[in-house]
């Protein structure tokens, strides 16, 4: 079963989750980072820079992979994946950009780029923490529903409504790629461990349909019930459809002290 820490605000979830990574590097400093863009994880980052900051950490050596990115966008463009995690990742934490993978959305070479980027994983030693948001629509990466649990990275054809959703990062609704490449449900499950984040009412039936629902490739979150380590950070609203609450409460209220996320 996930862990579900119900928290009082995106800052807090931010600070929670990041001072397990800061741990999880003190003790490996070359620790693998699976990456979420997108407005949720944001406070992850912040928190984690903000910590790297306060007390120095060498994280020079650590190394991530970003979730997805979209295809077809000129390189450099300001709302590619790769410009996104270098802004608000690579930037603010100090990690050495070389150690940085994003899927390739170049179309030149996009039918192998899904191959390439799941041979960097496993030559990588796998993923250690791999962050997630969640869609509206179910989806984790960009495994929008209908998505294999086994599937690995591959080029998808976007939801309009995920399309809608991230229209407010570009000049028009039309500017949105209608393609992505992004790592599979079966890619994500490899990571060792998954932390899930949501916030807000808008993301409560998708993370009662992960958490709880039956598992169906038609709520692609719902691959997280597969793994042996999960944890799903989220506030009071996004947790408002989950049936479980008093008892994920309990168990988070009761946890052994030296168990950490
Ligand atoms: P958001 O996106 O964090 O911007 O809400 C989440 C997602 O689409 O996975």
């Amino acid at each position: 079963m996930a862990e579900v820490v119900i928290v009082e605000n995106a800052a807090a979830a931010g600070e929670l989750v990041a001072e397990s990574l800061r741990s999880l590097i003190e003790a490996r400093p070359d620790a693998v980072l699976g990456l979420a863009t997108g407005s949720t994880p944001l406070p992850v980052y912040s928190a984690l820079a903000a910590s790297v900051h306060r007390t120095p950490l060498d994280v020079t050596l650590v190394r991530g992979f970003a979730l997805d990115e979209y295809v077809g966008l000129p390189e450099g463009h300001p709302q590619s994946y790769r410009a996104v995690i270098t802004r608000d990742v690579v930037e603010p934490i100090g990690l050495t950009p070389q150690n940085i993978q994003v899927p390739n959305g170049n179309l030149e070479t996009i039918e192998s780029a899904g191959r390439d980027y799941e041979q960097a994983i496993l030559d990588a030693g796998g993923v250690d923490v791999q962050i997630l948001g969640i869609g509206r629509t179910g989806h984790i990466g960009f495994n929008e529903p209908g998505s294999s649990f086994a599937s690995l990275t591959r080029v998808k054809t976007l939801t309009e409504e995920t399309r809608a959703d991230n229209a407010r990062f570009f000049s028009s609704p039309d500017d949105v790629p209608m393609h992505c490449i992004t790592q599979g449900l079966g890619t994500i499950r490899r990571a060792r461990h998954l932390v899930l984040l949501a916030f807000g009412e808008a993301k409560a039936d998708a993370v009662a349909a992960a958490v709880e629902g039956p598992m169906t490739a038609s709520a692609p979150g719902s691959a997280i019930q597969l793994h042996p380590h999960v944890t799903v950070v989220i506030d009071e609203a996004a947790a408002s459809r989950l049936a479980n609450l008093d008892y994920y409460r309990h168990a988070w209220a009761n946890k052994p002290a030296w168990q950490g996320i």
